[in-house]
């Protein structure tokens, strides 16, 4: 399918890594609700390609995405967010089961930092910034800004940055602990790629298996979590992947896994 504001693409070692580039520069990648529709689908469209294992987002060298499109709400009233449940289908990343990284160079801010905090993990060029400014033009984080970003640098920081508005670097950002890693811009697309094709070596229905273990922790009780991890732990050993793992340590070779 072709997009109006993205750019789709597949890469990596033979093509393991899907590549969603966001694509409305005018409007420094200001989230839109086509654009947002269009996330969607192309994530969709690339959970269920059996040939990627992994999946990167990222914006342009100025911005990942300055936040939801504050010319489409200027007028708008509440009853028009209650009407169409506003920004409802924004959690349609947390739905994808591949892993998805986040490549942010630039500006993160409002709901384009709140698509970074919902992908798997979140890489960050030098110059990154990363903030939750909605208190600046009247309102909230709405995407899970206060509830993500808390869990993610913890309450004190999270409060500054939703209270002030003002944007953190890279650099704090990756001293909170908000990104693994930083890069130099020109690299760090390459870097998630290299990531993706990382996890692309391991089997994937293990990957998603795990991938939903560790976001069971931000749902559940530590006691409830411990007993999710189990059972999926079990599970496991249903797989022949399981067994090519293990066997193929055994045998000191590289295993060769199916994918079941
Ligand atoms: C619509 C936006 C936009 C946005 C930028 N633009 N951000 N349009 N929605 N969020 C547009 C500008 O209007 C301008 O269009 C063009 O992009 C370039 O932006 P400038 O402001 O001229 O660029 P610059 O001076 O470099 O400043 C960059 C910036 C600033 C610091 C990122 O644009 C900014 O503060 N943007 C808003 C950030 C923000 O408040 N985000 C939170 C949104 S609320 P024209 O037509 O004038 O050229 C939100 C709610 C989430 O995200 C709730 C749940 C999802």
């Amino acid at each position: 399918p072709s997009y109006d504001y993205l750019l789709v693409d597949k890469r990596g070692e033979s093509g393991c890594v899907g590549l969603v580039t966001l694509n409305r520069p005018k409007a420094l990648n200001a989230l839109s609700d086509p654009l947002m529709i269009e996330l969607n689908s192309a994530l969709q469209t690339l959970d269920a390609d059996p040939t990627v294992a992994a999946i990167v987002i990222t914006g342009s060298d100025k911005a990942f995405a300055a936040g939801a499109d504050i010319k489409q709400m200027e007028d708008q009233q509440f009853v028009d967010c209650l009407k169409v449940n506003f920004l409802d289908h924004w959690n349609g990343i947390t739905k994808i089961r591949k892993p998805v990284i986040a490549a942010v160079n630039g500006y993160a801010l409002g709901g384009g930092c709140e698509v970074a905090m919902m992908c798997d993990i979140v890489l960050a060029g030098e110059k990154a910034k990363f903030g939750q400014p909605e208190i600046i033009i009247g309102t909230i984080p709405g995407s899970g800004g206060t509830q993500r970003l808390t869990k993610a640098v913890g309450k004190s920081r999270a409060m500054q940055m939703c209270l002030t508005g003002d944007m953190i670097t890279a650099q704090q950002a990756n001293d909170w602990g908000l990104v693994s890693s930083i890069h130099p811009p020109d690299k760090l697309v390459d870097e998630a790629i290299k990531l993706g094709e990382r996890i692309a070596t391991h089997s994937k229905v293990v990957v998603a298996v795990c991938k939903e273990a560790v976001n069971s922790s931000f749902e559940l009780s530590l006691g409830e979590g411990v007993k999710f991890e189990k059972r999926l732990f079990h599970a496991t050993f249903a797989l022949n992947d399981r067994k090519e793992g293990m066997t193929a340590f055994v045998q000191k070779r590289k295993p060769n896994f199916t994918d079941t």
